[in-house]
């Protein structure tokens, strides 16, 4: 019976949220995650809280492996383990920031691209079936949303409403001859060769280029988790920096739980070689002004931000996800997380942890 799941990147945001949901619909999870956020971040991005709290929720049917997917070895012998019970592999371990991954480029493209294509050819080899989620980046498509003609709004920038991705960008846009960064370059290696395990290897692959996925499980740190740092700022009162763009840049924003129920939909009827963009879309998506507005109206403090006039290398000006590729596949599927939906849950689960320093 193939009931086993393999997550890596277990005690991050999407894979705790991933292994907290198979393992409730009954499913053994094991989990691969080595805790290596705490090097890109510091001890601000350290998930080792995430997997405590994890391992005492979920029990007994989680297995953690502190394994790093760059070890080419131990990734093939825990899948040979398991072999064909393996179910569904969600493979979300990777050095997600741009900016990081301009310091360390052989450490980024060796998590990135090797670890990925060290998951790949593990599951090719012990369990071809599994359905094998990856989490890419909208970063696939580089600077190029930036080319879009923006126009600027008191709060932020906004697409004509007669522009063809004025309801979100859509898979069709090129992602060549663009600036990705070092991260977005990696990604995208990553990204094409899930694609092509798919397509030549006849496995149920599918790629789920992310915006800005967010949720209460983030280890929110300065250069990765937008939404969970604005808030983590606005409670303990720091200063935020915002880099460029006004502070009007935007985002959609997608909680972890409905890109989970997403990865669900994809194990219940599995297709090959997919690519998805996958975020809140309209219906969930706000500027940095917008998410101070809203988090400030949600704590009732005042948030300290100070700004940059320099936008990060490759950052987004505009990005709203299109998801009707997805949801013409699997029209059951819905968002139910909007932005101050989220920033609400994030303020009431570190009620007790982000308090203003004296
Ligand atoms: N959070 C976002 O806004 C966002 C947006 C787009 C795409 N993504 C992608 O989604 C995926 C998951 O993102 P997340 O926000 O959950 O990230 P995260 O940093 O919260 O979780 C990733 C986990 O992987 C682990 N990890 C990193 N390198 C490892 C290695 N070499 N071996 C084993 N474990 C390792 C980390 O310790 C961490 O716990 C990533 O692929 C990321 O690029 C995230």
């Amino acid at each position: 019976m193939s009931s086993v799941v393999v997550v890596t990147g277990s005690a991050g945001l999407i894979g705790s949220e991933s292994v907290r949901h198979f393992a409730g619909l009954g499913m053994d999870v094991v989990g691969i995650d080595n805790d290596m956020r705490q090097y890109f971040f510091g001890a601000d991005g350290s998930t080792r809280w995430n997997l405590d709290r994890l391992v005492k929720e979920v029990g007994n049917r989680y297995t953690h492996e502190s394994i790093d997917i760059r070890d080419r070895d131990g990734i093939d012998a825990l899948l040979a383990r398991y072999g064909k019970n393996i179910g569904l592999v969600i493979h979300a371990a990777a050095q997600p920031s741009h900016d990081w991954a301009a310091k360390e480029p052989f450490t980024d493209f060796d998590v990135n691209a090797g670890g990925t294509l060290n998951m790949l050819e593990a599951v090719r080899r012990h369990a071809p079936a599994a359905p094998f989620i990856f989490t890419s980046t909208n970063k696939v498509y580089g600077d190029t949303p930036n080319r879009l003609p923006l126009v600027e709004l008191p709060t932020r920038y906004e697409l004509p409403e007669d522009h063809e991705f004025h309801d979100g960008i859509t898979e069709q846009m090129s992602i060549d001859q663009t600036l990705h960064s070092v991260f977005g370059a990696s990604k995208v290696a990553a990204d094409v060769m899930v694609q092509e395990y798919g397509r030549y290897f006849d496995m149920p692959t599918a790629i789920f280029r992310g915006g800005t996925l967010t949720g209460p499980g983030h280890s929110a740190a300065e250069l990765h988790g937008f939404l969970a740092y604005v808030m983590r700022c606005v409670m303990e009162q720091r200063t935020y920096h915002i880099y460029g763009y006004k502070g009007k840049m935007v985002r959609d924003a997608i909680h972890s739980h409905d890109l989970v129920t997403a990865f669900e939909a994809f194990h219940k009827a599995p297709r090959v070689a997919e690519v998805y963009n996958m975020g809140g879309g309209r219906y969930s998506n706000c500027s940095h002004i917008e998410a101070f507005q809203i988090a400030s109206e949600i704590t009732g403090l005042e948030a300290k931000t100070d700004y940059v006039d320099q936008a990060r290398t490759g950052d987004h000006q505009w990005w709203i996800s299109s998801t009707a590729r997805f949801e013409e596949h699997y029209p059951d599927w819905k968002l139910t997380y909007d932005v101050p939906a989220i920033l609400r849950e994030m303020y009431e689960a570190n009620q007790d942890v982000w308090k203003p320093t004296a």
